[in-house]
């Protein structure tokens, strides 16, 4: 249903004509007929002209404060890479347009407080794309533990562990530029997927190990090569938190680290009465000794990318749908502070 206050068809203007506008935004966008791309811009020209030709964008920017002036758009989808998020998404914001921003929020819990504030002085969507918690199967898990499934979930281990898959593409292995590496890049979707499944509980203190090993030593991958000089974040993180509630998780997260799978995106729960592993869905315990499933996916959910986008489609829509809003993208930025502060200083990091 939309809300009458909603523009049909929805202007989208783009900013940053990478891999995941390419894939993920703009392919979504052009799959419904209530919303229309109008712009998109990048920091380099011909880029943004070459994405604008291939999705049949009618104009192609290089300035993002000239394209938010001249095409009045309804949402805006922030994919610049990390040290960018809050002038772009701030600029969206202020030209009164809804904006998707791509993960993480920002590089710090300080500009991300920023977008939050802005975002409810504007009155506008802010949602965040940390998309592993619309599958089907972080759902599933959510409505698990709300039933009471598990009774007290004391023990989650989330782990975003990879071989030997360090981005060559992009700014990934930059510091300046993006913040950090595994843990800002991959383990926060775990994190949030996590924190959501557990409904956002607080937290206490936060400890961490992180370790430079083989990122600065290697130079190619699965996902291509890298200028082992230039590597400048961490190459794995190990971190503990634990909750005011007494549970504790436990976050592992790598690009590259001599594991035996090829690559582990996954959370498991452990609670009184049951436990739980996210990807596929599948809760279990035992009765009398006899190991029990309770419920079990076959497949884990392969279009949670796209139902991110859909539900804030949605929601900008007027529909009650879930987002991952504003208010959840800072708390989750804190955290990745918290474990990168606690990495480094080599002692704990105390949250309330
Ligand atoms: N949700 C996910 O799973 C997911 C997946 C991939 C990337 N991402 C996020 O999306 C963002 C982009 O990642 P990507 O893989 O598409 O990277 P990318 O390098 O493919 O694309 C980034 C684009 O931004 C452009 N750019 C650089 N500086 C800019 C600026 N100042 N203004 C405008 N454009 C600028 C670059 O020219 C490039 O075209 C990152 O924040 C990343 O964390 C999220």
């Amino acid at each position: 249903m939309m809300s009458a206050s909603t523009p049909s068809p929805l202007r989208v203007a783009i900013i940053g004509a990478g891999q995941v506008a390419d894939k993920v935004h703009a392919s979504y966008y052009a799959t419904r007929s209530d919303v229309q791309m109008v712009a998109v811009m990048d920091s380099r020209l011909e880029q943004a002209q070459a994405f604008a030709q291939r999705h049949a964008i009618p104009s192609a920017w290089q300035d993002v404060h000239d394209m938010l002036r001249a095409v009045k758009a309804d949402v805006v989808s922030v994919c610049s890479p990390n040290r960018f998020h809050v002038d772009h998404v701030l600029a969206a914001l202020a030209a009164g347009c809804h904006v998707m921003c791509e993960k993480p929020p920002a590089m710090t819990p300080q500009q991300a407080d920023q977008m939050r504030i802005a975002a409810r002085r504007t009155g506008k969507v802010l949602a965040y794309d940390f998309h592993h918690r619309f599958a089907r199967d972080t759902q599933l898990l959510r409505e698990a533990v709300l039933k009471g499934t598990f009774g007290e979930i004391y023990f989650t281990t989330a782990q975003a562990l990879r071989r030997c898959g360090v981005p060559g593409w992009g700014v990934f292995t930059n510091k300046s530029l993006q913040g950090g590496g595994p843990l800002i890049d991959i383990g926060i979707h775990m994190l949030d997927a996590a924190m959501y499944v557990l409904g956002f509980p607080a937290v206490k203190r936060v400890t961490a190990h992180s370790f430079q090993k083989l990122g600065n030593r290697k130079n190619c991958g699965q996902f291509g090569e890298w200028d082992p000089a230039q590597f400048t974040v961490e190459d794995a993180l190990f971190g503990t938190i634990e909750f005011c509630n007494g549970g504790v998780l436990r976050l592992d997260t790598s690009f590259v680290l001599n594991i035996r799978e090829q690559s582990i995106m996954n959370v498991s729960f452990c609670g009184e009465k049951a436990g739980a592993t996210l990807f596929p869905a599948h809760i279990y315990n035992d009765e009398g000794g006899i190991l029990r499933t309770i419920t079990q996916r076959e497949e884990a959910d392969d279009q949670r990318h796209l139902r991110s986008m859909e539900a804030f489609v949605r929601h900008v829509m007027g529909e009650p749908v879930m987002i991952a809003d504003a208010e959840q993208g800072w708390v989750i930025q804190q955290l990745v502070a918290a474990l990168y502060e606690a990495a480094e200083k080599g002692e704990s990091v105390t949250l309330c």
